[in-house]
């Protein structure tokens, strides 16, 4: 219970694995002014795996939790509703001047909506991105806790034209540069070498992978890995690859499931691939800049292997982080086999898409952030 003489509360959330990344250098920043402020971290517990969690926490010096909901996994509205319910006494309790949220999971949406009905400010940090496929449930999630939020800050300046567009004041739009690429900056020196990432994760203690002569695989997206059809072509795809460059990949728990329900384990065998469990953040960083080039349906790796200079193919039909493909290494191919095939002989031939470090993505964006904050509304 924090009571009334204490400084003003800023409630700040996190739920799943891309949330840590960007709650860490804001908890830094606030606790840089702490004179003016004080956090409160909630984290919802959609994301519970020692893998999918507390090796984040550990790595990136977020602080323990105030409070876990310990909400878990469900359907949609089963986990969304969950998340909500539970959060409506913490607000209570606490009444903070706001809520910050992060990204664009379940959790970013259903604590966004508690606070805005209970009048309290909602701030959204990575605002504005949009892939325009309202079939991805976090386009849905960005959409809406856009539409509900205070303050909003946004990663790339095209951003704002999105908000704008669908009727958000521009003078509630700051564009701050993007939190992840400041944990990308403060954590590099530390990344794990990518010889000891295989050594210590893979049951493979012979493997022949040499510096910048693999790919690095990460697939999670429903789209990719839902449908069987999809999910086979794409590891068809994947394998082929291998057989030119060998591919390691870190299965997200959702895609070891959807491999084995489809029948797919044997086929993921047959190519040179090297299969590893989900991997706490400096390992994956260190596998990324060793990496010959990327291929993933992340959102994060997109904005990484900019700032790493990495080549980067992404397996998904669009991409709510143009600026990845406009000045970054991102080229977009879906699922499609003849696109994945040919971005890779690009690779293999000329190197790949080389690209700039964007505006803004200095490692100073949380710093940004807090300030705003403090001068906004304390
Ligand atoms: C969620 C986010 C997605 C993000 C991804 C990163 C939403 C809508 N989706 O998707 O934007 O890119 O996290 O990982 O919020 N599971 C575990 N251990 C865990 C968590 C999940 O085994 O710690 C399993 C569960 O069986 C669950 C499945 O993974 O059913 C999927 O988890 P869920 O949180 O529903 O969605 P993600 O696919 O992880």
């Amino acid at each position: 219970m924090i009571s009334e003489t204490q400084k003003p509360v800023l409630v700040c959330v996190v739920g799943a694995r891309p949330n840590f990344m960007k709650i860490a250098p804001v908890m830094a920043a606030i606790k840089e002014q702490s004179d003016h402020l004080q956090p409160y971290l909630v984290h919802t517990g959609q994301h519970y795996d020692e893998a999918m969690k507390d090796s984040f926490f550990r790595q990136l010096g977020i602080p323990e939790p105030d409070v876990d909901l310990e909400v878990g996994s469900g359907s949609h509205a089963v986990q969304t509703a969950e998340i909500m319910r539970l959060f409506e006494p913490v607000l209570d309790e606490l009444n903070p001047f706001a809520v910050l949220v992060v990204g664009d999971v379940n959790s970013t949406i259903a604590c966004g909506l508690v606070a805005v009905k209970k009048h309290i400010p909602l701030i959204h940090v990575e605002a504005g991105l949009r892939s325009g496929d309202r079939q991805m449930p976090e386009e849905i999630n960005r959409v809406l806790t856009d539409q509900i939020s205070d303050l909003l800050f946004t990663t790339e300046k095209e951003a704002a034209k999105n908000l704008v567009a669908e009727g958000i004041g521009s003078e509630r739009v700051v564009f701050a540069g993007n939190v992840m690429i400041d944990t990308l900056l403060n954590n590099l020196k530390n990344a794990m070498p990518f010889s000891e990432v295989l050594r210590k994760y893979s049951a493979d203690q012979d493997l022949q992978i040499i510096e910048k002569n693999y790919a690095l695989l990460t697939m999670h997206r429903p789209s990719n890995v839902d449908d069987k059809e999809v999910l086979s072509r794409v590891l068809e795809t994947i394998v082929e690859i291998s057989q030119k460059l060998p591919v390691v990949f870190p299965v997200h728990p959702r895609t070891e499931k959807m491999i084995e329900k489809f029948g797919l384990v044997e086929k993921l065998k047959s190519g040179n691939i090297t299969c590893l469990p989900p991997l706490p953040y400096l390992e994956i960083l260190g596998l990324m800049s060793s990496a010959k080039v990327v291929l993933t349906d992340s959102g994060g790796l997109q904005e990484e292997t900019t700032a790493l200079g990495v080549p980067c193919i992404t397996l998904r039909e669009s991409t709510e982080r143009p600026i990845t493909v406009d000045e970054g290494t991102n080229v977009i191919v879906g699922s499609d086999y003849d696109k994945i095939i040919s971005s890779l002989k690009d690779v293999l031939e000329t190197g790949g898409k080389s690209g700039q470090v964007p505006e803004k993505w200095d490692g100073r964006a949380a710093e940004r952030i807090i300030q705003k904050i403090i001068s906004h509304y304390l």
